[in-house]
């Protein structure tokens, strides 16, 4: 690991000199003019809840996560990450050094009002839905699939995308009618073949990438971009393939072990969360910080 992780978790992100225009569940936004400065505080929301305290270092592992997913896209797709990155993003917090390795600096653009998910796999909401209806969201899908079993093809499964609470389900037509034929189309394509693109090299190094989601912007001439995080732990399911068996729930190395123990605790998933001790704050990181070594210590 090459990355020097905070001992205590960086909850929020103040006193810099830039206008923070954006504060999402896990991460801030700055104006930079044409450009946007993200930084990822180390909160961790689990059903849209941000939970009290924070996972310390996660911010630094899901950046780099993302930036090194952003290098792999980008033969793909146009990305929002600047040229010369590395470089930039020195420069812009040389004051604030504890900052670089959790921020990037991306091109500001507008984000289509969707989440782009693709699913691999039966997993999770999609495993329960299949098991009571035979469907997944519009898709009919043969009899007899067991749980955590591989699709025959990776489907696009939109949501809205909310800016307060839940996102919801669309169809792929509707999303359509939201999006215009030309930019669904193209999000819907392109969202399938980074997927695959995803899966095979996670698989090469030992993960199973059951489903994720990613985000896409224009810019103003309507030339469109992947932006947000890429393949992170927190916007895909990573299975360990070694330890990947049909018919039961997976191990994983993303928020499934923070969602597993509030289940348990059967808190009513209304704010606030509860205190997450430290055994399970440990367990997360550990979670992360394995997705992180299986895919760039390779
Ligand atoms: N290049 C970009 N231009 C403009 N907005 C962007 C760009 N990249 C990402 N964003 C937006 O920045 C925000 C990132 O913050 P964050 O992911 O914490 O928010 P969130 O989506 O509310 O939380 P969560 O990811 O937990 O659902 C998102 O709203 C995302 O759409
Ligand atoms: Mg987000």
């Amino acid at each position: 690991m090459k990355f020097n992780l905070p001992k205590e978790p960086l909850m929020s992100v103040d006193n810099l000199p830039f206008k923070k225009i954006a504060t999402g569940k896990v991460r801030e936004n700055f104006d930079l003019d044409d450009e946007l400065l993200i930084v990822a505080t180390d909160r961790i929301s689990a059903f849209d809840v941000i939970m009290p305290n924070g996972i310390p270092g996660k911010g630094v592992l899901l950046t780099q996560i993302s930036l090194w997913w952003f290098e792999q896209a980008a033969k793909f797709m146009p990305t929002h990450v600047v040229p010369g990155h590395s470089e930039r993003i020195r420069g812009l917090l040389k004051d604030f050094p504890h900052l670089i390795d959790r921020s990037m600096v991306v091109k500001k653009l507008k984000p289509m009002p969707i989440e782009a998910i693709v699913r691999g796999y039966l997993a999770g909401s999609g495993w329960k839905e299949y098991k009571n209806t035979g469907k997944l969201f519009e898709f009919q899908l043969p009899e007899g699939l067991l749980e955590s079993q591989k699709l025959p093809e990776p489907l696009f499964t939109p949501t809205t995308k909310a800016a307060e609470g839940h996102d919801m389900p669309i169809t792929n037509a509707e999303c359509e009618k939201i999006l215009g034929s030309e930019i669904f189309g193209k999000i819907k394509e392109a969202s399938i073949e980074l997927y695959k693109m995803g899966a095979k090299k996670a698989a090469e190094c030992g993960i199973i990438l059951a489903d994720t989601k990613f985000e896409f912007g224009t810019d103003e001439s309507g030339k469109l971009y992947l932006i947000d995080e890429v393949l992170t732990p927190d916007s895909s399911r990573y299975w360990p393939a070694d330890k990947y068996e049909v018919g039961r729930p997976q191990a994983s190395y993303d928020k499934q072990y923070v969602r597993d123990w509030l289940e348990n605790l059967g808190w009513d998933k209304k704010a606030p969360g509860p205190v997450l001790p430290p055994e399970v704050v440990e367990n997360t990181l550990a979670c992360y910080s394995a997705a992180l070594s299986k895919l760039m210590d390779k």
